[in-house]
Parts: C-alpha cells; sequence; structure tokens
C-alpha cells in the first residue's frame, strides 16, 4: 500500500513537469496543491488567491489549485516543491517541522494567551522569521491562514480532562512536537496522514484525533466520532507557501503581485475562518455529536512537563518561547 503510493508519488513527480510553467500564449500557470476538500475554507482562499493574482498580473499568471491530496499529502506537497514540481501550496505549520524547527514552536499547547496574542505573534517580526525559516530548504513561506484552535475528538467518549486519553490510541500530525504534545497530555500518540484518517479512525487503528471545527466537519470524521470536546490545546496555523525555483523564476514586479495576492487572501480567509468554525459546530451537533467544554485548567497543568521534554530536546526553542510571551505584554 505504501509501495504504491510511493511509486504513484514518484510518477507523479515526474510527470507533472514544471510546477510554474509557462504556456506558448506567455501566460505562467502555477500548480497549487494541499489536502482539504473544496468547501474548506483554505481551498476558497486558495481560489481567491489565484484570482488576485491573475487580475494582478492582467491574466498573465494563473494558479491552478488542486485539492484533496490530489498531488500528496503536505509532506509530499512540500517535497514536491523543493523540486519544483508543484509551485505552491498550503499545510499545517506542524507539516514543516522537518524544514524548520523553529516552526515546531507553534505546535506548543496552550502557548499564545488569546487571539489577539496570535496575531501579533504571526503578523510580527517572529512571524516573518518563520515564514522564511524554510527558505534554505527551496520552500518560501507567503503567509499563514488561520486554522483556529485543535480540540480533542473521539469515539468512544468526551476527553474531559487529560486522564480520559489515557489508553486511548491519537492520531497526531506527522511532528515531533505533536508527538511530545499528546504522549505529555496522557494518550498514545499515533502520526497518520490527514487524508488516511478517516478510514484509520473507521477501522480503529486510532480511536481519537485532533483538529479545528472546520476540518473536523469538512473531514467528516464526525460520522465516526461522536464526542468533541473543546479543550483548544494547540493553535498551530496553516502556512502559504512558494517554491524557490518559481518564485526565483518571476520577475521582482511579480513576486510582489504573487506577495500581495497571497496577504489579501489571507485577509480574506480570516473572514471565512469564523463562520465556518460557527457552521461546522452548527452541523456536527445536528449529525448527534456531542460538543463539551472541559476546564482547561487540568490540561494546562500538563503544560510544563511537555515544554520541558521539548526544550530538553530542542535548547534552542526556549528563548524563542521566551520572545512570543514576551511579544507586546
Ligand atoms: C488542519 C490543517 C491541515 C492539516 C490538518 C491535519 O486541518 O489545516 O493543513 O492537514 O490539520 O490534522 O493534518
Amino acid at each position: 500500500m505504501l509501495m504504491t503510493r510511493r511509486i504513484v508519488f514518484v510518477f507523479l513527480a515526474l510527470v507533472l513537469a514544471l510546477g510554474g510553467c509557462q504556456l506558448d500564449t506567455g501566460v505562467k500557470i502555477i500548480k497549487m496543491g494541499h489536502a482539504q476538500v473544496v468547501s474548506h475554507p483554505v481551498h476558497q482562499a486558495m481560489v481567491f488567491l489565484g484570482k488576485r493574482l491573475e487580475e494582478k498580473s492582467g491574466g498573465k499568471i494563473k494558479v491552478k489549485v488542486y485539492p484533496n491530496q490530489q498531488l500528496g499529502t503536505e509532506r509530499e506537497l512540500l517535497e514536491l516543491l523543493q523540486i519544483g514540481s508543484v509551485g505552491m501550496t498550503k499545510v499545517s505549520a506542524a507539516s514543516l517541522e522537518a524544514f524548520s524547527p523553529e516552526i515546531s514552536v507553534l505546535g506548543l499547547p496552550y502557548l499564545f494567551r488569546d487571539d489577539s496574542h496570535i496575531t501579533q505573534v504571526l503578523e510580527g517580526e517572529i512571524g516573518k522569521e518563520l515564514l522564511l525559516s524554510t527558505e534554505k530548504y527551496w520552500l518560501r513561506g507567503l503567509c499563514f491562514y488561520d486554522a483556529g484552535k485543535r480540540s480533542f475528538y473521539s469515539k468512544t467518549k468526551p476527553i474531559a480532562t487529560p486522564a480520559d486519553l489515557a489508553g486511548l490510541k491519537v492520531r497526531v500530525q506527522e511532528s515531533k512536537m505533536a508527538i511530545n504534545m499528546v504522549r505529555g497530555m496522557g494518550g498514545s500518540p499515533t502520526p497518520v496522514s490527514y487524508g488516511e484518517l478517516y478510514t484509520a479512525l473507521q477501522q480503529g487503528i486510532v480511536d481519537a484525533a485532533e483538529n479545528n471545527p472546520p476540518s473536523f466537519y469538512n473531514s467528516r470524521h464526525y460520522e465516526v466520532c461522536k464526542y468533541y470536546s473543546i479543550d483548544e490545546h494547540t493553535a498551530i496555523p496553516d502556512v502559504v507557501l512558494v517554491s524557490t525555483k518559481v518564485w526565483s523564476e518571476l520577475s521582482p514586479e511579480e513576486q510582489v503581485w504573487l506577495q500581495e495576492a497571497a496577504d489579501e487572501s489571507a485577509v480574506y480567509q480570516t473572514k471565512l475562518w469564523k463562520e465556518a468554525v460557527e457552521e461546522a459546530l452548527r452541523e456536527v451537533q445536528k449529525a448527534g455529536v456531542e460538543i463539551s467544554y472541559p476546564s482547561k485548567e487540568p490540561f494546562l497543568e500538563k503544560v510544563a512537563a511537555v515544554y520541558g521534554q521539548v526544550f530538553q530536546e530542542q535548547k534552542q526553542l526556549e528563548a524563542l518561547v521566551q520572545r512570543i510571551q514576551q511579544t507586546n505584554k
């Protein structure tokens, strides 16, 4: 199964030609792949990005968006960007961990005080540094998209306190930080790619997972998991990236258009996000999901140990966490 996926992936990499290709008509087409379904707000924001870029360039640059892991998992998409076979992508910051240890900091539980703290950090100096921290790996971050807060959902019971995670196989993103986080909270972390998670839940390979409301809803995981416990343990943003290969082939003027289109799409996405969260919570409830709002205290009590473990493995993150905590205090 894994082998077949790998072969398909290599085949795709070969046939995809270039991530940004120029047609005879002089029109440049940038391929953009991602893992979500088309009803998800991030897909709509990417389509908006393409529309704005087309307008700004007078029709000379177009973006073709491929949703649903059609071109690969987030990890595979990043690799395709590195070789320039895919031009752009949108991934969770957690998927960038292997390319930028600094970015993994965003996966620490309860890192931010509130929403305005998140905005101050991501839109300030630290955010800029993080976006460019993957450039040495041929991946240039253009902007962040709001991915809200992640909370646990399970097949068997509400997660009222971390003790409820004991003995549960909890799906995590393919990220060391996520593994540390779930282990530190008391669950058994199991990395599974997003596209394979529905089946993994259905077949009992995992008993629980965690995500923001729009993703819980749009992925239809709520059909299998009837308990959604809003503990909001992490606020990991999404990142829109361009392959440096494609970026370097753009003229300085085209680079400005692309950056502006990305920034405008981020503003648009933030607007869509709020509505999407409300809609998701309403719809999953209608479908019989029991939503609960556990006290955050017992989860917060686990944080020190998680941070301790992470700093032991990655000492350099300590100073960055301090800078984040001191941002606009
Ligand atoms: C979020 C994020 C996705 C990611 C997913 C996951 O929905 O926006 O980019 O794939 O989490 O849990 O894997």
